[in-house]
C-alpha cells in the first residue's frame, strides 16, 4: 500500500499551500482530516457521548446569547426511516444509529414572552431567522469536530429542508421552530471509507484587503482538474467541480423543493418581515 498523502495535499491536490501545521497541536490536524461519511456500523454510541457532543455544541458562540437553537436526537429507526425519505431517500440517514436535527429555535423566546406578558415582535424579523440559522450551525460544526475527536463520523442532511413542514410534523415542533439540517452520527464503516475531499485553492475564497472576483478565474481551473481527478478516484461520473454546482444552482427546480423555502417558513411561524 502507497503511503497517503500529506493532509495539505489531501486537502488541496497539487495546488496546496506551504503551511507548518505543528503549531496547531492535534486539533489543526483534526480539522483537516474531516470527511462527510455516508457509509455506517450499527453500533450505538457509548453511553454519555450524546451529552458530551452536545456539551461542545453548547459551547459555541451565540449572537447576544440568546441561544436561539435545539436540537432533536432521533434514535428510533422507524422516525429515522421516515426521516431518510423526507430528505429524499438518503439510505445514510437510516443507517447511521443516531440523527440530530438542529433546529432554528423561537419558541422558547416566545414562550418566556407570552409567560411575561411582553412583545416578542422582534423575532418577526429575518433577521432573527438568520440569527437561529447562523446559532445553529456554529452549534452543530462544535459537534461535528467533538464528535471526530471521539473516534465517531458525521454527515450534514441539507435534505431535510426539501419538506420542512412534515419534517416539523414528524417532530412535534411547535410554530417558530425550522429544522435547519439533520446529521447521521455514528462509527464509519471502515469498508468503505470516505476520502478526504478537496477544497478550493486559497486564491479563489482568501482575498486581502479587497474582494477580488478576476483573480478567481485560474483558481477555479485549477480546481477543476483537481477535483475532476478525485472524481474520476472514486468512480463518479462528474466531469469537474464547475460542472457539478452549475448544476445545483440552475435553476429554482434544481433545489429539491427547497425553492418554495419563503412560503415554508412563513407556514412554520416565521413572518420574515
Ligand atoms: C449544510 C449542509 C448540508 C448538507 N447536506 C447533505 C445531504 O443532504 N446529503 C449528503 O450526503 N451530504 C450533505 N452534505 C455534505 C456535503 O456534501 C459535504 O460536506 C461536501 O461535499 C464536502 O465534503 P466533506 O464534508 O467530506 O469535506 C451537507 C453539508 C452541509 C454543510
Amino acid at each position: 500500500m502507497s503511503e497517503p498523502l500529506p493532509l495539505l495535499n489531501q486537502r488541496y491536490g497539487d495546488l496546496a499551500p506551504q503551511l507548518d501545521l505543528s503549531a496547531g497541536g492535534d486539533i489543526l490536524q483534526l480539522l483537516l482530516r474531516h470527511r462527510s461519511v455516508r457509509s455506517y456500523l450499527p453500533d450505538p454510541l457509548p453511553e454519555g457521548a450524546l451529552e458530551t457532543i452536545i456539551a461542545a455544541a453548547q459551547s459555541a458562540s451565540t449572537s447576544s446569547n440568546l441561544q436561539v437553537w435545539s436540537v432533536v436526537a432521533v434514535r428510533d429507526p422507524a422516525r429515522r426511516d421516515r426521516l431518510a425519505e423526507l430528505a429524499g431517500k438518503q439510505a445514510h440517514v437510516r443507517a447511521a444509529p443516531l440523527f440530530l436535527v438542529w433546529l432554528a429555535d423561537h419558541a422558547r423566546l416566545r414562550q418566556i414572552g407570552a409567560d411575561r406578558g411582553q412583545t416578542t415582535e422582534g423575532l418577526d424579523y429575518l433577521e432573527m431567522l438568520l440569527v437561529g440559522v447562523i446559532d445553529a450551525a456554529l452549534a452543530a460544526q462544535n459537534a461535528v469536530l467533538a464528535l471526530e475527536a471521539m473516534g465517531l463520523a458525521s454527515v450534514y442532511i441539507g435534505g431535510l429542508r426539501n419538506q420542512p413542514e412534515l419534517v416539523a410534523a414528524e417532530l412535534g415542533l411547535p410554530k417558530g421552530v425550522f429544522a435547519v439540517f439533520g446529521m447521521c452520527v455514528g462509527y464509519e464503516d471502515e469498508q468503505h471509507p470516505a476520502q478526504v475531499k478537496p477544497r478550493l485553492p486559497q486564491q479563489a475564497v482568501l482575498h486581502l484587503e479587497q474582494y477580488s472576483l478576476p483573480a478567481q478565474s485560474p483558481a477555479v481551473a485549477g480546481y477543476d482538474r483537481v477535483m475532476a481527478e478525485f472524481y474520476a478516484g472514486q468512480g463518479m461520473a462528474q466531469p469537474d467541480w464547475s460542472s457539478t454546482v452549475m448544476a445545483r444552482v440552475r435553476s429554482g427546480r434544481s433545489l429539491s423543493g427547497r425553492d418554495r423555502m419563503t412560503e415554508a417558513l412563513r407556514n412554520l411561524g416565521f413572518p420574515l418581515r
